[in-house]
C-alpha cells in the first residue's frame, strides 16, 4: 500500500487569479454558518473515467473511491465493454479490491450521449488515437476533461498542469473557450517521465535554467497491461520508448513557460533526452544533469529541492520533493509510495562535469497519469471552473 499524506504544512493556496492568499481560518467558516442559519452545502462533483478498464483507468478508480470533491457516476471503455459490469469487463490488476459500488456498474460506450449529463468531469485515460477522437466531442457537449492521454498536449490553447508548477497556465481555458466555443474544456497532464524531473527543475529554476539531459530508467506499467510482453523485458533493457525522448523534452518548455493572459511563451531551456524501459513494475527513476546560468552548489540545490512548496489541494503532497542524503537512492521499490505516491523523490545531488547531477523518482501511473489528472481536477474545482 501507499504511504498516506495528509499534513499540509507551508502550503500555497490558489484563488481563481493564481495569487497567494491564507488558508481560511476556522473562524470563517464558522462565520458562514452563523449567517446563512445552514452549513455551506459539500455536494461531490459527479465524476466519469474514460478508459476505466485500463491500467490508468483502474488507478483512477482507486483514487477517486473515495474521494472527499468526487464521485464516481460514469464508466466507459471500447466497444468490446461496453454493456458488461465492470468487474466482468475490466481484469482489475490494481493493489486493492475493485470499490463495491464500481463492480457492479455498468461500463458504457466512450462518446457523450452515453454519458449521463448531471457528470460535469470526466478524466480521460484512453489511448491517444481514441482520445484525439473522442475528447473533443466530449467537450464540445459541455463535459470538462482532464486528459491523460498524449493527443493535444502541445496545442496553444491547451492547459498542460502540474498544479504545483504552473497552476496559472489554467486560465489558458478562457481562450480555450473563446477559440473553439466549447461549453466544456479540455486540460492535460504531461507524460509521466516528464512529470517526474520537472518539479526539480521548477524547484531550481531560481538559478536560471540552461541546459538539460536527461536519462530514464522507466517501469513497465508505463506501457499499458498489453505493452511489453515477459519475455521482451526480463533480463533486459529495452534503450528505445517511441516518442518518449520527444516528449520530454517540448512538454517541459510548455510546462516551464509563462503564461500573460492571452497566449503561452515556451522557456528557452534546451532539453535533451534518452529513454530506456527496464523492468520494474512502477517507478519511473531519472538521472538528470542540470547547467543553470548561476552556479549552485549541492547543498543549495537539496535546501531549495526540500523548500519547494506543494498546494492545499487533496491529492498535493507535503513535502512535494523528498531529498535522500543517502545517494543510493531514490529507488523505485523503496520510494515510489512516498506522499501516497505523489511525492517527487530525489538523492546523488552532486557537482558534476555537466553542472549540477542528480537523480530523481515519481511513480508513473500515480503521480505520473492518474493521480496527476485527479489533482488536476481538484485544481480546477479550486478555482471555480467546476
Ligand atoms: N500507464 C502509464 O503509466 C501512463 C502514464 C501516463 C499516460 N498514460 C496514457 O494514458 C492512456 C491510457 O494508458 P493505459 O496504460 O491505461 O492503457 P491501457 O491499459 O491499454 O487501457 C486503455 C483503455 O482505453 C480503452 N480503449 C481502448 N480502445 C478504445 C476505443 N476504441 N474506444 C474506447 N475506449 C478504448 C480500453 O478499454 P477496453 O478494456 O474495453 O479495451 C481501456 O479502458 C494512454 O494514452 C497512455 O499513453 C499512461
Amino acid at each position: 500500500m501507499l504511504e498516506n499524506s495528509t499534513c499540509h504544512r507551508h502550503r500555497r493556496r490558489l484563488t481563481t487569479s493564481g495569487t497567494e492568499t491564507g488558508v481560511p481560518a476556522k473562524g470563517d467558516f464558522i462565520q458562514t454558518v452563523l449567517r446563512s442559519g445552514f452549513p455551506p452545502p459539500t455536494m461531490a462533483v459527479r465524476v466519469g473515467v474514460l478508459g476505466a478498464t485500463g491500467a490508468v483507468g483502474q488507478r483512477l478508480i482507486q483514487l477517486l473511491d473515495p474521494h472527499p470533491d468526487f464521485e464516481i457516476a460514469a464508466l466507459t471503455a471500447s466497444d468490446s465493454s461496453a454493456g458488461k459490469p465492470y468487474q466482468e469487463a475490466a481484469k482489475w490488476r490494481a493493489d486493492s479490491p475493485i470499490p463495491a459500488d464500481v463492480a457492479t456498474m455498468t461500463v458504457g460506450a466512450t462518446e457523450p450521449d452515453a454519458v449521463p449529463t448531471d457528470v460535469d468531469l470526466l478524466f480521460s485515460s484512453l489511448p491517444s488515437s481514441i482520445g484525439a477522437a473522442v475528447e473533443p466531442d466530449f467537450c464540445e457537449a459541455g463535459y470538462v476533461v482532464s486528459s491523460n492521454s498524449s493527443n493535444a498536449r502541445m496545442a496553444e490553447d491547451v492547459p498542460l498542469v502540474i498544479p504545483e508548477v504552473n497552476a496559472d497556465h489554467l486560465d489558458l481555458l478562457e481562450v480555450q473557450q473563446d477559440t473553439r466555443g466549447w461549453d466544456g474544456a479540455l486540460i492535460k497532464n504531461p507524460n509521466c517521465s516528464t512529470i517526474t524531473f520537472v518539479p526539480t527543475l521548477a524547484a531550481l529554476a531560481e538559478y536560471g535554467l540552461e541546459r538539460v539531459h536527461v536519462a530514464t530508467l522507466q517501469a513497465v506499467s508505463g506501457a499499458g497491461y498489453d505493452g511489453v510482453t515477459s519475455m521482451e523485458i526480463i533480463d533486459n533493457a529495452i534503450p528505445h520508448i517511441g516518442s518518449e525522448e520527444e516528449k520530454l523534452e517540448t512538454e517541459s518548455k510548455k510546462l516551464l513557460g509563462t503564461f500573460d493572459g492571452a497566449s503561452l511563451e515556451h522557456h528557452e531551456v534546451e532539453v535533451g533526452a534518452s529513454c530506456n524501459r527496464i523492468p520494474t513494475i512502477d517507478g519511473h527513476l531519472e538521472n538528470v544533469w542540470l547547467e543553470t546560468t548561476q552556479s549552485v552548489t549541492p547543498d543549495a540545490a537539496a535546501e531549495a529541492l526540500e523548500a519547494y512548496p506543494g498546494l492545499d489541494l487533496h491529492s498535493s503532497p507535503d513535502p512535494l520533493i523528498h531529498v535522500f542524503d543517502d545517494p543510493s537512492r531514490p529507488q523505485p521499490r523503496l520510494d515510489r509510495g512516498l506522499g501516497n505516491g505523489m511525492a517527487v523523490s530525489v538523492g546523488g545531488i552532486r557537482s558534476s562535469t555537466f553542472g549540477l547531477q542528480y537523480n530523481c523518482l515519481a511513480h508513473n501511473t500515480v503521480r505520473g497519469a492518474a493521480g496527476a489528472s485527479v489533482l488536476n481536477g481538484e485544481l480546477l474545482l479550486e478555482n471555480g471552473y467546476l
